[in-house]
């Protein structure tokens, strides 16, 4: 595998000189917000660009330059002096570089590597260091510039992963880093945007902003994952000879380490191994709760590691492989507006095609007109973009610098570009007026209602919807029940198709509630939450009658979303009565509860993993989870000490492993199929 890894070409002094002052210039924006306007890719070129170039004319080399801090110098300094100093790491990008950072470190301990060598991800979020003191958290310290970092101590008590307290009053220096995972940065930016604070742009800025953010009026969590620590105060607590004995530690602790980080802490003999490790975790990536933008080697023998030693600014015993960015910069051609099924009238991006981490980007998502208004973004602009796994594509920033004056606004609709009817712009999120309720959202909205995951009506594409909802013949969900052979007929232009519709219709009368329900598209709730609240109330009389209060206690639902999801229920009563008078099944099957073999699930928690073969072939993610609860288990996505069995289908990757690294039972889909017995019918 090559990643490729372009240096900036510095051909004379000149282009040095605008070279560093353009690096410095990211470091200083980066000082002022958290946020630089050269993507990480970018800065990294520049960086080994400028490295190059001060090799090759030493005498050309700035007092000022970048390349004499670690990290480039994108990491404001503090004033408390750490312990040992906090070191960057040095690169490589393929196998030979690999291969030749091994030969290099077998010469510096006078042969090959023999403890092996600790592989991990590298963590993408900003580097600190966690003082325990007596068992207690007194002390978090940015990395700064190696030598001396900030003092980060207010943010004790909001990072997942650093306990406050530790067992048998430890006192202990603890280092990782802190991230954003993709779930913690879109709540912060829907926290940021209730407070009308400016979106972070990706999650590596999210987080040192969040860091560094001293008086906020809100809370954003971010997460820790150690990769090392060292003694404090001469107390010599850490026994392990090893990387990876230290870690296991360090765990014991209760701190999370990268061996609990999805992808694991592994020790391999060879580099061969080593390759093809940081190939599988390239492939594990897009899956990754969080963002790497590399893979961690580490000679493991704390006796290997003191034999390398260390270079100026990093150690010879450790290399990062970079991983392909997951950024690119391109051009914005122009802004749609496009309707959602709740109304919600959403900006997109239309790019110049650019590929980022191996496929082409055309689109990404600009969220709301606050985005745009707090980004200045303009059509035409030099745009950074980001990816991660199977999100949809972000938009960071515009880079100003790289603006000619031809770029113009972009303009904010007046009217819902797809009804022509007013906009609600009372909120960040702007919604066609006509709302959940109107005319706008109806397309979108039947083709969700229609949907394999909820009332699984095959045959009934968004073409012939479309047909229905011009001809007049469906205003909501309900009409669908209603419609007469020969409606379905026109729309459609077969008597046949016609015949197989109304079969399914009749199929899709039967559907538990839980699907009803969740075809409803009630704002705020999905297939689990569907599933959920169907279980809890059993029928959609209850479901009606139940107060926001109550429904808060569904899964303790985060509390601005009880009401809303009450209110939206209320909305549509009309819709709901239709159904009810056409015949569609208003309960919550109870009968899986009492097959025989009771409840083979009751208090486990179930993951799964991989494609389904065998007895579960065919069944969806979703079918997964129905049959989970219906034998009386909970679903969930990810791997933790909670989750009582792992299935693991065809090609299961990182979820295996943590299940195997954590003891989980795991299944195979016909092990798992026999333990479900009658619930399986
Ligand atoms: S070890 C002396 N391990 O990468 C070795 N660093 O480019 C110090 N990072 O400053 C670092 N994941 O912020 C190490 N598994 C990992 C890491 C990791 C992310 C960061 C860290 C460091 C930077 C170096």
């Amino acid at each position: 595998m090559t990643t490729a890894a372009p240096t900036v070409q510095l051909t004379d002094r000149a282009a040095y000189d605008t070279a560093v002052d353009q690096a410095l210039a990211a470091y200083a924006e980066y000082e002022g917000g958290g946020d630089t306007t050269l993507a990480d890719a970018s800065y990294d070129a520049l960086a080994r660009g400028i490295a190059a170039y001060e090799r090759a004319y030493p005498d050309h080399k700035r007092a000022d330059t970048p390349t004499d801090k670690v990290g480039g110098g994108v990491a404001p300094t503090g004033d408390v002096a750490h312990t040992v100093p906090m070191l960057s790491l040095d690169n490589v990008f393929d196998a030979t570089g690999l291969e030749k950072w091994d030969e290099s470190l077998a010469r510096r301990i006078g042969g090959p590597v023999t403890g092996g060598y600790a592989v991990e991800p590298k963590l993408d979020g900003a580097a600190i260091a966690a003082r325990y003191r007596d068992g207690r958290l007194v002390q978090l310290i940015g990395r700064g510039d190696g030598a001396r970092g900030e003092d980060l101590s207010h943010a004790i008590g909001t990072i997942v992963g650093l306990p406050a307290r530790l067992p048998d009053g430890v006192t202990v220096e603890v280092r990782g880093e802190v991230l954003l995972t993709r779930a913690q940065f879109d709540k912060a930016n829907e926290i940021r945007l209730a407070h009308k604070a400016k979106m972070f742009s990706n999650p590596r800025n999210g987080t040192a902003g969040t860091l560094r953010a001293k008086d906020r009026p809100y809370v954003i969590e971010t997460t820790f994952f150690a990769y090392g620590a060292v003694g404090l105060d001469g107390v010599d607590f850490l026994s392990g000879e090893s990387h990876e004995a230290v870690m296991a530690q360090v765990a014991a602790l209760g701190v999370q380490t990268t061996g609990s980080s999805g992808v694991g802490l592994r020790v391999y003999s060879t580099p061969a191994e080593v390759q093809a490790r940081v190939e599988e975790i390239q492939e594990l990536r897009p899956e990754l709760p969080f963002g790497i933008d590399g893979v961690v080697i580490k000679a493991n023998d704390f006796a290997e590691q003191e034999a390398a030693g260390f270079a100026t600014r990093h150690p010879h015993w450790a290399i990062a492989y970079k991983l392909a960015a997951v950024e690119a910069q391109t051009r914005l051609v122009s802004v749609e507006w496009n309707v959602g099924r709740t109304g919600i009238i959403a900006p997109r991006a239309v790019l110049e095609p650019v590929e980022v981490d191996g496929s082409v980007v055309t689109y990404a998502t600009l969220h709301n007109p606050a985005f745009i208004r707090d980004s200045g973004l303009k059509i035409g602009d030099t745009v950074k973009v980001w990816k991660a796994g199977d999100i949809i594509p972000r938009i960071e920033s515009p880079v100003t610098a790289l603006r000619t004056g031809a770029e113009t606004d972009i303009v904010l609709p007046e009217v819902c570009p797809q009804c022509g009817g007013d906009i609600d712009k009372s909120g960040e999120r702007w919604e066609c007026a006509g709302g959940v309720t109107g005319s706008c959202g109806l397309l979108p909205s039947l083709k969700y209602a229609v949907g394999r995951d909820q009332l699984d009506i095959e045959g009934l594409g968004v073409t012939y919807l479309e047909a229905l909802v011009e001809a007049g013949f469906i205003d909501d969900l309900g009409d669908l029940f209603f419609l007469t052979r020969e409606q379905l007929a026109q729309a459609t232009g077969s008597e046949k198709r016609a015949d197989s519709l109304l079969a399914q219709l009749d199929k899709a009368r039967q559907q538990p509630l839980n699907r009803v329900f969740c075809a409803l598209g009630i704002v705020r709730t999905g297939r689990t939450l569907s599933r959920e609240i169907a279980r809890h109330f059993g029928t959609m009389d209850e479901i009606r009658a139940a107060t926001p209060e109550a429904l808060a206690e569904v899964n303790k639902l985060p509390g601005a979303n009880a009401p809303k999801i009450a209110a939206h229920i209320a909305v549509m009563g009309p819709v709901i009565d239709k159904l009810v008078e056409a015949g569609v099944n208003m309960d919550e099957p109870t009968a899986d509860n009492s097959a025989a073999g009771g409840k083979p699930l009751e208090g486990k928690v179930v993951v799964v993993t991989g494609g389904m073969h065998g007895p579960l072939a065919g069944r969806n993610r979703n079918q997964m989870n129905e049959l989970i609860e219906s034998a009386g288990g909970k679903s969930s996505s990810s791997i933790s000490k909670k989750t009582s069995i792992l299935v693991a289908g065809e090609g299961a990757g990182s979820k295996l492993a943590k299940a195997e690294e954590l003891g989980t039972e795991i299944l195979s889909e016909q092990e798992f199929a026999d333990l479900l017995g009658a619930h399986l019918s």
